[in-house]
């Protein structure tokens, strides 16, 4: 069942839980300040942050002064339109635990008004937050809950948070995010793929030699060692990010736009993929861990030095791996998938490699003949078709060009942060860039036999140098398929 439309007449009350933590901070204050400020709120919008700190509104609203504002564009910033902004934004100071807190959101809502609860807290949280308000009565038909990643840390607690919350929301309620599918290069690919005629013919083994999904960060844990260090690469990125990509990459053309006709498809390709066996895990993964090195131009520590993080901890920071998915399309197509921390850059692209050539006329100046399609998301947006064309000169010798379409100067129009979009999207009941709760349990599904299999296996991760690549087994991963990562030198 689809969510109603709502009206923007009527009032919305937005309640953010963890609402003056780093979530809230970095990303949905600044995304709710942008949508004000291009007048995508409906216009008796209220914020309600929630928090521990028993502050008063003037307290409150010094500190996210302080916060936020960094976190928004310089030139998007007036102090005009933060003053605006503010008049929308109250605090509560609030144990999510304490069911008679919750009296206090009740008492700060507008009459009458529609509800999103934005759960930007622990995920062993979500549970109790939600028998919370229902118990307070702040759970109606047309409330929505935004439930943030990690959603459990396994499959068996995924699906006892999807089953408890279940029981005060109705599906169409739950919006899982998943920040990836709200940037505009991701939602770019759908069009890729489904705007246009050119590709599909070709999209599918053995026309398709490989794909490969790099998420690459050249930031390292950051100010997060105790949740990241309990969480590692696998769950933290592969389970949703890396997932979410590689099922808009190799799903069938789905009959509409409409949220369950996009998420079966999605659901399909999860389900298609092939399980590990433990000595699959040890043949076609990789893990690792960063060592010292250099980041961005300054000296990095390893891991292990981070502060707050164990001297003993073998959470990894990397992970590549290879994975089949078992269909028609995809039979026999290996897909790698790859992602880490304190690596040699920001990067996350997704590129389709094409078929060898049968056979050359041109000689030996052919053999790298390689035709790449290049999907950068980050840091710029750009497609690229990486084709053969002759040097200029005589005979007859080979080197790759690009076809180009730089997204970034194609459209002048502001692009929204993932953020902001995926926001707007909640707040207009549109569910097709959330996770659905099958979609969230099949990816666990296919990720915990890896996490299993490392442990069962002993998987120490391998030592990587801050700044570089990764692993050297990564590379060998891919050399073993006559593959190499695509990489900026
Ligand atoms: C988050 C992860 O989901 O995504 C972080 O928890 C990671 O560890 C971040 O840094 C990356 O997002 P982006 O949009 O910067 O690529």
């Amino acid at each position: 069942m689809a969510h109603p439309t709502p009206s923007p007449a009527t009032p919305l009350d937005i309640v953010i839980f963890g609402g003056v933590g780093d979530l809230s901070v970095r990303k949905l204050l600044p995304a709710l300040y942008m949508a004000h400020l291009h007048n995508n709120l409906p216009e008796q919008t209220q914020i309600i942050a929630l928090g521990r700190q028993s502050w008063d509104r003037a307290a409150f609203l010094h500190f996210i002064q302080e916060k936020v504002r960094g976190f928004i564009e310089s030139k998007a910033y007036s102090d005009q339109a933060w003053a605006s902004f503010v008049r929308r934004l109250s605090y509560a100071c609030v144990d999510a635990t304490d069911p008679a807190d919750f009296h206090e959101i009740k008492a700060q809502m507008q009459p009458g008004s529609e509800r999103v609860y934005y759960l930007a807290t622990a995920p062993s949280l979500f549970v109790g937050i939600c028998a919370n308000l229902s118990g307070a009565g702040l759970v109606d038909e047309r409330s929505r809950v935004v439930l943030e990643k990690p959603l459990g840390h396994d499959l068996a607690s995924a699906r006892q948070i999807n089953h408890e919350v279940g029981q005060y929301f109705e599906e169409h309620q739950v919006f899982r995010i998943d920040h990836y599918l709200g940037k505009e290069t991701v939602q770019n690919l759908m069009v890729l793929r489904f705007g246009n005629s050119i590709f599909e013919p070709l999209w599918r083994g053995p026309q398709i030699k490989s794909v490969q999904i790099t998420v690459a960060e050249s930031v390292g844990v950051g100010n997060r060692a105790g949740f990241y260090d309990g969480t590692g690469a696998m769950r933290d990125m592969v389970q949703n990010h890396l997932l979410q990509l590689l099922c808009i990459v190799a799903m069938e053309p789905p009959v509409s736009l409409d949220p369950d006709a996009v998420r079966d498809e999605k659901l399909k390709v999860l389900r298609s993929l092939r399980p590990m066996t433990v000595a699959d895990v040890a043949r076609d993964t990789v893990r690792g861990q960063y060592s010292a090195g250099a980041s961005d131009g300054e000296a990095a520590v390893a891991y292990l030095q981070e502060a707050n993080i164990p001297a003993s901890s073998s959470t990894e920071t990397f992970v590549a791996l290879k994975a089949h998915i078992n269909n028609w399309r995809w039979a026999n197509v290996p897909i790698f998938l790859r992602t880490g921390k304190r690596m040699a850059a920001r990067q996350s692209e997704i590129v389709i490699e094409f078929a060898d050539l049968p056979f050359t006329i041109f000689g030996d100046s052919a053999h790298q003949s390689v035709n790449r399609l290049m999907i950068r998301l980050q840091p710029e947006e750009h497609i690229q078709l990486q084709m053969m064309a002759k040097e200029p000169g005589s005979g007859m010798k080979l080197r790759p060009v690009s076809l180009n379409l730089d997204l970034q100067s194609a459209f002048t129009e502001r692009r929204a942060e993932a953020y902001e979009r995926l926001l707007i999207d909640v707040i207009k009941g549109r569910l097709t860039h959330f996770m659905r709760r099958d979609e969230l349990e099949a990816a666990w599904a296919w990720v915990e036999p890896i996490i299993d299999g490392w442990q069962q296996l002993g998987e120490k991760p391998k030592a990587y140098t801050a700044g570089s690549w990764g692993p050297a087994a990564s590379s060998a991963l891919m050399a073993r398929e006559g593959s190499s990562w695509v990489e900026e030198s």
